[in-house]
């Protein structure tokens, strides 16, 4: 086995440059000294290519209504506990335009899954009358056809994030009933980068019967498909799901090391520190950020749905309104010495570093 420090200066040389061995290894760091040297390298890449500078997106959670039931999911499809909204394209294009004003100059547009043609034709709407603010538009609206995707990228939107969950597929067998499918998703993952997004990607991280390896490959997955972007947080049970019972121990520290670990692998990427960071420790998104992350999504969607779009227990910000969410951001960023770029898209270096 190789020494840490001689892992991080690997890391340091190359993108790509770690072997699974090497990441199962920064995973398992359990010194705090240790653990502090990985964090460390990971935000000295992150500001070799970004620098002490954190990307903002205005979160829209457009709806809660999904027509999946994946088991560790607050909004799966059989939980009858959850009030269902979807909002219309007139109240997205208004938080849209919000958004815009706060000088986000980016949003994410969210919601449960859905494959009808009345969706589709909503969110290309949205799109196309949010088009002349000149936003960078994420999507993270699930599983879709080709010709989706191909319709909402000629409306505008220019990154789609669809989580894998976990690379490893007997695992997601576990995690969801039989007719939801591994290979659809990763087949959509491909069908996104054909459309010419900004590719987003990311898993759950502590899930029951997930060890170190599946993670350490979750990093290399993230490589095999060329994501530009990555979103990922760690497992919090919710109370209405068949995973209730799971422990949401660990995660925590683990969903750090996961961004240092995918910085250091990946290097010019986009990394979200997630909100579920901060739903298991107050300071959650700061420290993801000085743990290599450099994307934070403030939550614009009102206050009257936040409850409902309830993934996981504990969730934060669920009282606070956007304008509240956008003064505690700016304290808590600035409080960390870093500096929100508000009136700048904030795209992945990555997607413009490659060749397509
Ligand atoms: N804990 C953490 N993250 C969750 N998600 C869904 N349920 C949970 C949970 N219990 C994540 C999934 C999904 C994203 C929108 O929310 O990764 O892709
Ligand atoms: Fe919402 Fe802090 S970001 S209250």
């Amino acid at each position: 086995m190789i020494s840490l420090s001689q892992i991080l200066d690997k890391a340091q040389v190359a993108r790509l440059s770690l072997g699974l061995d090497d990441i199962v290894q920064l995973l398992s760091l359990e010194g705090a000294s240790e653990i502090e040297a990985l964090f460390h390298a990971a935000y000295r890449v992150k500001e070799r290519y970004i620098g002490r500078n954190v990307s903002i997106r205005g979160l829209i959670e457009s709806g809660n209504v999904c027509a999946k039931d994946c088991l560790y999911c607050g909004i799966r499809k059989s939980n009858t506990n959850v009030t269902r909204y979807s909002m219309t394209a007139d109240e997205i294009v208004a938080l849209s335009r919000r958004a815009k004003e706060f000088g986000y100059a980016s949003i994410v547009i969210q919601s449960g899954e859905i494959e009808s043609e009345v969706h589709t034709a909503m969110i290309e709407e949205v799109l196309e009358r949010v088009r002349p603010l000149n936003l960078g538009i994420t999507l993270s609206l699930g599983e879709q056809s080709a010709e989706t995707y191909r319709r909402w990228r000629e409306a505008g939107a220019s990154r789609y994030l669809l989580r894998i969950e976990t690379s490893n597929k007997e695992l997601y067998s576990t995690l969801h009933p039989a007719d939801h499918s591994w290979e659809r998703r990763k087949e959509c993952l491909s069908s996104l980068a054909e459309c010419g997004y900004q590719l987003g990607t990311g898993v759950m991280i502590g899930l029951p019967g997930q060890t170190m390896v599946d993670l350490a490959r979750d990093i290399m997955f993230f490589g095999e498909v060329d994501a530009d972007m990555i979103g990922m947080g760690p497992f919090i049970p919710h109370h209405d799901t068949p995973f209730k019972n799971a422990s949401s121990e660990g995660n925590f520290l683990l969903g750090l090391k996961m961004i240092a670990a995918t910085r250091l692998y990946l290097h010019d990427v986009n990394i979200a520190a997630a909100t579920a960071l901060q739903a298991l420790d107050p300071k959650g998104r700061e420290k993801g950020i000085l743990a290599g992350a450099n994307v934070i999504m403030p939550n614009m969607t009102e206050v009257k749905y936040r409850d409902a779009y309830a993934l996981y227990d504990g969730k934060p910000c669920t009282g606070e309104n956007a304008a509240e969410c956008r003064a505690c951001l700016d304290r808590r960023i600035e409080a960390i010495g870093e500096k929100i770029l508000y009136g700048k898209t904030g795209d992945s270096p990555h997607y413009f570093a490659k060749s397509r």
